[in-house]
């Protein structure tokens, strides 16, 4: 195990120092293609961007493309090449109800569930040629979680939940399956597609880049000498509630979704409650307070809510939540933001954003059917990704600039960056299914975690 290891280039020795040459040379990016990305779990799309029959969406993966398509029988996958002659048959969202899929090319033709239905003049091919099993459209693994299609390459692969491991517990509690779209952006970043993941998986960039969050949080236990930063210890009772209820709505404009404008109503509310004179004390009556009438509004609006108190209880959750490779939930009160960054080339990449809530089932919304997409500084961004947005072009920029050689990082703050570098570095070894997947169930184990064991 350890000679595999030894021969992936750049690999993370010393699990502080991440090698600058993971971020851009070309030869471990295509290491990536060929090692990493067909052999995980993607969320390839949320279920409610395909609610009817026939309705369909193309997940591409750097050079591959998936159509994922809604059917009588349940949700299925397929690779998106014709058969004939490779033409790719599906882009973008769509509905095949009716039609199929028709390969724009000769006109071959194939129905929701992947069978060849047409092929134009027959008689001038070969028998053999035209076999069922070689030209219906070969399926992908498809498994299904949080309200979301997930594909894997790999028929080998340990399934999807056995992948992901105790996180699922811990969001299945939030009735995660039940969230739905407020709303989606898309941006392509100027930086590699880890580069940009790690900017959501440490708080420790909080008081530089999120000023206004640093300043409002009570409880920071660093970056305190930050000169506008005034202590929750000067703040009574009644401001430190007033702080809470800011930074929630200052939160919620600024990360829209995360915590949901629902929820900043129930807050505000709150502003008056009677609270002790200690800060600390009437920060725990806020938040128990706070907890319970989000509960109480959403199960009024006939929302599919759960009783976040006792689940926070007995599910504690982290700020931010990572699914190994690419997938992220942000949990907070009810809703959540979500994030899914793919690569595009060593040093580009796409993320997105989604705002998820719990709303009533049956109450109508206009779901989008694709990202909104902005330029990464459009000030159209909610701010929080915004300023997070700002950094990176600049780290991908610094890591050409001269003699950088490592990300050095926090052991305490930072080591979820090192646990999942270690992870790819796995996957680029070929190491075996079962290591890591255990590998990954220690790698999903949420924002600001240490430096971890992940078994090899
Ligand atoms: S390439 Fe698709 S029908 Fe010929
Ligand atoms: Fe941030």
């Amino acid at each position: 195990m350890a000679s595999a290891l030894d021969q992936v280039p750049f690999r993370v020795t010393d699990p502080e120092l991440i090698p600058a040459e993971r971020y851009y040379d070309e030869a471990f990016f295509r290491l990536e293609q060929e090692k990493l990305w067909p052999h995980v779990w993607q969320m390839a799309c949320r279920l409610e961007e395909i609610p009817n029959v026939g309705d369909y969406v193309e997940y591409t993966i750097l050079d591959k493309s998936v159509i994922v398509v809604n059917t009588k029988n349940g949700v299925k996958a397929f690779h998106n090449a014709c058969r004939h002659r490779g033409v790719r048959l599906a882009t973008g969202p769509g509905n095949c109800a009716k039609t199929g899929f028709i390969c724009p090319f000769h006109g071959w033709r194939w129905n929701a569930e992947g069978q060849n239905t047409f092929v134009f003049g027959k008689q001038i091919f070969s028998d053999a040629l035209l076999d069922h099993a070689e030209i219906d459209l070969p399926p992908v693994r498809v498994e299904f979680w949080a309200g979301c299609a997930f594909i894997n390459f790999d028929d080998d692969a340990p399934a999807l939940l056995d992948s992901l491991g105790p996180v699922v517990e811990t969001l299945n509690a939030r009735n995660v399956d039940k969230l739905r779209m407020d709303w989606w952006y898309g941006t392509i970043l100027p930086t590699n597609w880890k580069l940009a993941m790690e900017a959501f998986m440490e708080g420790y960039h909080v008081m530089k880049t999120h000023p206004q969050l640093h300043y409002i949080m009570p409880g920071n236990s660093y970056g305190r000498d930050v000169d506008e930063a005034l202590p929750a210890g000067h703040l009574d009772g009644r401001q430190m509630v007033g702080r809470m209820v800011d930074f929630y709505a200052r939160l919620s404009s600024g990360m829209a979704g995360m915590v949901h404008e629902t929820e900043v109503a129930v807050l505000e509310k709150l502003r008056d409650m009677d609270v002790p004179e200690d800060p600390m004390a009437a920060l725990g009556a806020f938040m128990a307070r706070a907890q319970e009438e989000v509960t109480r509004d959403g199960f009024a609006r006939g929302a599919p809510m759960f009783d976040i108190p006792s689940v926070n209880q007995e599910k504690p959750f982290h700020d931010v939540e990572f699914m190994f490779p690419h997938f992220f939930l942000l949990p907070s009160f009810a809703a959540m933001s979500s994030y899914r960054i793919r690569p595009l080339t060593a040093e580009t990449c796409l993320f997105e954003i989604w705002s998820l809530v719990l709303r009533p089932e049956d109450q109508p919304y206009d779901t989008p059917k694709g990202p909104t997409m902005l330029p990464y500084d459009s000030p159209e961004f909610p701010e929080i990704p915004m300023q997070d947005y700002s950094n990176l072009p600049l780290q991908q920029l610094g890591l050409h600039a001269g003699n950088f050689k490592f990300m050095r990082l926090s052991k305490e703050q930072e080591g979820m960056i090192s646990n999942y570098q270690r992870l790819i570095d796995g996957y680029l070894a070929g190491l075996d299914a079962e290591v890591l997947r255990k590998g990954q169930t220690v790698v999903n184990s949420g924002y600001n975690a240490p430096i971890l064991d992940i078994g090899f």
